[in-house]
């Protein structure tokens, strides 16, 4: 039998691990699952409504961290999940993602000698003034099992010294969460409550410290957008974070002013996935809907210089425009006028559902690296 525990801390963690829990307990003789939950994020539609909308149990223990600067944060997490380690004597510690919860969970079972796995693992934005690129690459060089969802992942573990056998290509474990809940999404009210009709409107996220607290880069985006909700609606459901710095840069009047752009609050994960699943665009700077716009075949501007996620613009539908108004205008009246068309993707290789099976069977031993998929 063997115990795992399985680390939620922030928003995008849930659609990673409920597909892992989910498997580990429909195989109750070989796992016994627990479920942390850092408390990173902690706002009901941050953090509950996707706990609900998963179907992902209450977690086992709560840490209740909190939001504090980088460090804080991460130290005290740390502090919080050694006792919960040396109490439970898991088998296996299972992070995914890169947010501060993944590598100070990782680390912390590194220290005592327990092992840990890293879902998500390679991804790499080349670019270390982004906290998430610092936690990728600390929590790769100390898991003992990678999972990579694309094979430019494997690339670069290895590019890194990474030995062979540590890396497995697994494929996208937010696929596995899509699949399963996309005929529930599409009846969601979301569309009607916003009074949008299906493919006529665009979706906007926007949450990265380089975009939201910085005044000239916010404003900018802000301008560009003005002018294409003249051309569609554009619903921006407005992260916390994103919030405050409207507030604080005193950005609040000129988003009210632009006919067309709607704010709302952040949605849950069935909401979410009814609202830019049937949109015509999406453009954001989250890493993780850049994947889920791919598998969806939904066209994405991607607001930022770079991405950790290459396959989506290699095979899929997304677009790195970076944050020039300009440029993510005339990006915008292109995909509208479908030169980059809904449909034209291709799904990458292992984007399939089943990749919460696949890292089941590795942690039970059953399928190993470099074993042909
Ligand atoms: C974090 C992750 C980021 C991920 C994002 C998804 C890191 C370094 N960053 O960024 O990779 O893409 O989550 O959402 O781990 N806040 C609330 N309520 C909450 C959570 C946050 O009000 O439930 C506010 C707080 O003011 C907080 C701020 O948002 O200070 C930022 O939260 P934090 O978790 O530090 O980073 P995110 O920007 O959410």
């Amino acid at each position: 039998m063997l115990k795992v525990i399985n680390v939620v801390g922030a928003r995008p963690n849930f659609m990673k691990v409920a597909p892992l829990v989910a498997a580990m307990k429909r195989r109750e003789r070989e796992f016994t699952p627990l479920v942390v939950h850092t408390g990173q994020h902690y706002d009901e539609q941050m953090s509950d409504a996707f706990l609900r909308d998963l179907e992902l149990p209450q977690p086992d223990v709560c840490l209740e961290v909190g939001s504090a600067s980088q460090a804080q944060q991460t130290a005290a997490i740390m502090q919080k999940f050694e006792p919960v380690l040396l109490r439970e004597q898991p088998d296996w510690v299972v992070v995914v993602g890169d947010v501060n919860s993944t590598l100070a969970c990782a680390l912390v079972a590194a220290k005592l000698g327990i092992k840990v796995a890293h879902v998500e693992a390679g991804l790499r934005s080349r670019d270390r003034t982004m906290p998430e690129e610092i936690n990728r690459l600390l929590t790769d060089q100390i898991a003992d099992l990678l999972f990579t969802p694309s094979q430019d992942g494997d690339n670069n573990l290895r590019a890194e010294g990474i030995a062979e056998q540590r890396i497995l290509f697994v494929g996208n474990i937010m696929v596995d969460s899509l699949l399963k809940y996309l005929e529930r999404a599409r009846r969601s009210p979301i569309r009607e409550q916003l009074d949008v009709a299906e493919r006529a409107y665009s979706v906007l996220t926007l949450h990265r410290p380089s975009n939201v607290d910085d005044y000239e880069t916010f404003s900018g985006i802000i301008s560009a957008l003005a002018k294409i909700a003249s051309r569609i609606p554009i619903i921006f459901p407005v992260h916390p974070r994103t919030r405050k710095t409207i507030a604080a840069l005193g950005l609040s009047q000129a988003l009210e002013k632009i006919e067309g752009l709607t704010l709302i609050e952040p949605l849950g994960y069935l909401d979410f996935l009814g609202l830019y699943g049937n949109a015509q665009l999406v453009m954001t700077d989250s890493g993780g809907l850049q994947e889920e716009t791919t598998a969806l075949s939904i066209p994405c501007l991607t607001l930022r210089e770079n991405t950790e996620r290459p396959i989506t613009v290699t095979m899929g539908t997304n677009r790195v425009v970076g944050t020039d108004p300009q440029r993510i205008v005339d990006a915008a009246f292109e995909a509208l006028e479908r030169k980059v068309s809904t449909g034209s993707a291709t799904m990458p290789p292992l984007w399939d559902g089943n990749t919460a099976t696949r890292i089941v069977d590795a942690l039970a031993g059953q399928l190993v690296a470099k074993t042909q998929l």
